[in-house]
């Protein structure tokens, strides 16, 4: 099997070095020598982790995707376009292909893998949702008997890293985001890290996998961490909460809702103290109940585990040719995001007048929503309340009709935030 490598990189890097290091247990799981023959990289001259000897380099990738003595290709260059033609031309070519790029499988992998199912090849791409935990491997084997109830991850490890900071030092949001990018966690372009696009990403990804449906990134409700402020996190944690970015895909009265956002997690589960860059991802299965699964997010040899449990799959033979896992795929309708049922919380910066607090809580009973719990932190140097409600469980129509009245009252003195609580029960 001679492995052709395209971009040798912080990924690329790793599994030429994982490869080597465990070359014996690899080969006694699969009774196979592999072969890294072919390399492509943008620049030849730059410096790499792994010891590239054995590898033709070239700066052409399109001559390792025809080359026709490369059987598999990976791609671990990121992108979607010059990416996407590498692995259509590698395809058509009828080499499998196993890829690490989250990004250009949520928008076109639709079309990728019926073009491999139609060329009898294997498109696999363990590697781009929550790197080194298989996860995608547990809903589509392990899982299988199940009707899955939820799934919700951390699966941004750089947005975990920064809440994780915020939170334990009080550290400021540009400052730890800077220090994620200087130890390789964030994007190319971070902003798809803050704003929750590399997560909706790779929730579309499970969404596929764990109900049978086509890809559609378009559907995913997606909202980063760049709002969360200082005072939410110690809000939340005075609340017995721990602020996450999730990812959540839920089946609830036969649609289907994907959604990305900060979310208040109690204290007590799991997932809540799932800190600094690592992932973790909850399943909910009908049969099994709860499942957790928790590993790194992120890095070089991480990363290079999933791309390289895939390609032991495609040597072995245990890997089958239907889309997302599934022999049939499933139409399910889209949840209008307005008909999503949340627990809200809410925060306020009100002036400090009698009857202010009683106006707000009039106006939430007005939409049929009721008050959980309320804290006032203090009276600011303005003479303004800071004050944090956790609702109960409301329709997010409601909670938007409400909040957009409350926020036109005079005693409103800035934008109400909102966030969505999950109790994860
Ligand atoms: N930027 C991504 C993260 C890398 O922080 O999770 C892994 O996909």
């Amino acid at each position: 099997m001679n492995i052709g490598i395209l971009g040798l990189g912080t990924v690329g890097g790793g599994v030429v070095n994982v490869l080597n290091n465990n070359k014996s247990e690899i080969f006694a799981r699969t009774g196979e020598q592999i072969n890294i023959t072919h390399g492509a990289v943008k620049s030849i001259s730059e410096p790499r982790i792994c010891e590239d000897g054995n590898i033709n380099i070239t700066e052409d990738a399109f001559s390792v995707a025809n080359n026709p003595d490369v059987d598999v290709v990976l791609e671990l260059i990121g992108g979607t376009t010059i990416a996407k033609d590498l692995v259509i031309t590698a395809i058509n070519n009828n080499k499998h292909v196993i890829t690490a790029n989250k990004a250009l499988i949520a928008t076109h992998g639709n079309e990728l893998l019926t073009l491999a199912k139609q060329k009898n090849v294997h498109l696999l791409f363990e590697a781009a949702v929550a790197g080194g935990i298989p996860i995608l491997k547990s809903l589509e084997q392990g899982l299988s008997a199940n009707k899955i109830e939820l799934v919700a991850g951390i699966i941004n490890g750089t947005g975990n890293f920064i809440l994780t900071e915020m939170r334990d030092k009080g550290r400021d949001f540009t400052d730890v985001l800077k220090e994620a990018q200087a130890l390789g966690y964030a994007e190319a372009d971070p902003t798809f890290d803050v704003e929750g696009i590399d997560a909706a990403h790779k929730l579309a990804i499970l969404a596929s996998i764990a109900y049978g449906c086509e890809l559609q990134m378009d559907k995913v409700s997606t909202e980063g961490i760049s709002d969360i402020s200082g005072e939410d996190v110690s809000f939340a944690t005075e609340l017995n909460y721990s602020i996450k970015h999730l990812g959540i895909a839920k089946k609830v009265n036969g649609e289907l809702q994907m959604r990305v956002h900060p979310t208040l997690i109690p204290k007590t589960q799991l997932l809540a103290n799932v800190d600094g860059v690592m992932n973790a991802v909850l399943v909910k299965g009908n049969a099994v109940g709860p499942t957790l699964y928790y590993g790194a997010g992120a890095g070089a040899e991480a990363t290079a585990s999933a791309v390289i449990a895939d390609l032991v799959d495609i040597i072995k033979g245990t890997v089958s040719h239907d889309v997302f896992g599934w022999k049939q795929l499933i139409e399910i309708p889209s949840c209008n995001p307005g008909n999503v049922e949340s627990v809200f919380y809410l925060r306020l910066l009100a002036a400090d007048k009698p009857g202010v607090l009683a106006d707000i809580t009039a106006i939430l009973a007005k939409h049929n929503i009721s008050v959980e719990s309320v804290i006032q932190k203090q009276i600011d140097q303005q003479n303004n309340a800071h004050i944090a409600i956790i609702t109960n469980s409301v329709k997010t129509a409601d909670l938007q009709a409400a909040t957009t009245e409350i926020q036109t009252h005079e005693f409103i003195q800035d934008t109400i935030k909102i966030i969505h609580v999950e109790n994860l029960d």
